[in-house]
């Protein structure tokens, strides 16, 4: 059955997500067949307003659902109830979703409740592992069996959605939106606002960027993983480490507790997307228990030390610009240095890779939800990887 203007509600709530759905939401508000009504639930305040505000993003309803130190039950429920009248009210054709959060899983139930279909982006993201990382393994299984539509990044996440008996007609393999992100907003150009970063002397050393808030990593093994710096600043005289702390108080207290008032170590806020992305583009070397940033670095030609035991994004891997260290102090110190001291091994892994997208995942999705409503006749073709 052909659905005339279908009415799109993209849901989202953290900054990864924002940062993922935002050229999404900006090319589905260009197709002039289709009604957009964008819902944040506001999981993350601060984190998620810079987005809105550098993609000029103006959602129809905001849940502000945010609370200091808030369990996953909090938002599981607080999403659960606020999207369930939105979608009472509004009657949308599709409910979109991103990733693997608690906003993600608790937004997908609500449609699924209300017999709303769902387009997952960046569905079929596996470790196997149901704890690593925790929860968002979990969600983003669980969001993938409610989804009628998914949006796999890559092959390999297409080959786990088959592999779990999702038809293939449902599936859309369309690079990941991350990279239409980033391509709009790093630029070589750029001259930075932040105090910290305009007098980063990027000439003379070599700037380490440093992020870390996952859950399963929060205690002991981000105690080892501060630790490990702390070594590395000891051992290198011309590193400077930048380290934005996510807005955990958790993250925040331990943070606070190791670094204290180590010169080398710059402890600042969160940046904007716009900042942090340029800072990426110059760094040395990326330290992080991030999935974006997993994506982001390689296509930038930065070498990855990913701070995680498991890992759901295994392209880049393979391509040798990502390694996965865990979180073991001595782990740690040797990788880093061994990248700090043998140009050869620095060399190879400083290769810009693009295994993640093209630039153009938002509009072959808008495609795909186009031929889904039989507004196109045609499927839009697949995202090959670049070699
Ligand atoms: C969440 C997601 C995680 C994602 C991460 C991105 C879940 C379960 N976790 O984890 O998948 O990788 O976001 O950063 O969905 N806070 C603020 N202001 C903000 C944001 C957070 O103050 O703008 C503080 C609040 O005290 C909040 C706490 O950080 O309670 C934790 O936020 P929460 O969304 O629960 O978990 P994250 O660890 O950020
Ligand atoms: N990011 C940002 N400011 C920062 C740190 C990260 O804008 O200070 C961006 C980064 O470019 C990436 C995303 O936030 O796109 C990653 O978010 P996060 O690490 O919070 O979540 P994850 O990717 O692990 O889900």
């Amino acid at each position: 059955m052909v659905t005339l203007m279908p009415k799109i509600m993209p849901v989202f709530g953290t900054r990864p997500e924002a940062i993922k759905m935002a050229p999404l939401i900006k090319a589905l508000e260009e197709k002039e067949n289709i009604e957009t009504i964008t819902i944040v639930t506001a999981q993350h305040r601060e984190m998620l307003d810079q987005v809105l505000k550098l993609f000029k993003i103006k959602p129809v309803y905001d849940l502000n659902i945010m609370k200091p130190g808030q369990s996953l039950t909090e938002i599981m429920t607080g999403v659960l109830a606020g999207i369930e009248e939105i979608i009472s009210q509004e009657k949308p054709d599709l409910v979109l979703v991103h990733g693997d959060t608690s906003t993600t899983f608790a937004s997908s139930l609500a449609a699924f409740y209300q017999k709303i279909p769902v387009g997952h982006v960046e569905a079929g993201l596996r470790t196997y592992s149901k704890y690593s990382p925790y929860p968002e393994e979990m969600n983003r299984k669980l969001t993938g069996c409610l989804a009628d539509l998914h949006f796999a990044p890559t092959q390999t996440a297409k080959e786990a959605l088959l592999k779990e008996g999702v038809p293939a007609g449902q599936i859309y393999v369309t690079g990941n939106t991350v990279i239409d992100a980033l391509l709009q907003t790093v630029n070589k150009g750029y001259v930075f606002k932040n105090a910290i970063l305009k007098q980063l002397d990027f000439d003379n050393k070599r700037i380490i960027l440093i992020t870390a808030h996952r859950r399963e990593n929060i205690g002991e093994r981000m105690e080892q993983i501060f630790q490990a710096v702390k070594v590395l600043v000891e051992q290198h005289d011309d590193i400077e480490v930048v380290y934005p702390v996510h807005l955990n108080p958790l993250v925040q207290e331990r943070a606070q507790k190791i670094f204290g008032d180590i010169e080398r170590v710059r402890m600042i806020p969160p940046l904007t997307y716009e900042e942090f992305v340029n800072l990426m583009d110059r760094c040395y070397l990326v330290l992080t228990d991030s999935g974006g940033l997993q994506e982001e670095a390689p296509a930038l030609g930065k070498p990855v030390l990913v701070l995680r035991d498991t890992t759901e994004r295994p392209e880049a891997v393979i391509a040798g610009t990502v390694r996965l260290v865990g979180t073991d102090q001595e782990r740690i110190v040797a990788e880093s240095t061994l990248l700090l001291t043998d140009p050869v091994v620095y060399q190879r892994m400083s290769t810009a890779i693009n295994p993640y997208g093209d630039g153009k995942a938002a509009e072959r999705i808008c495609q795909a939800i186009l031929y889904y409503f039989r507004l196109n006749p045609t499927r839009p073709e697949e995202y090959s990887i670049e070699t």
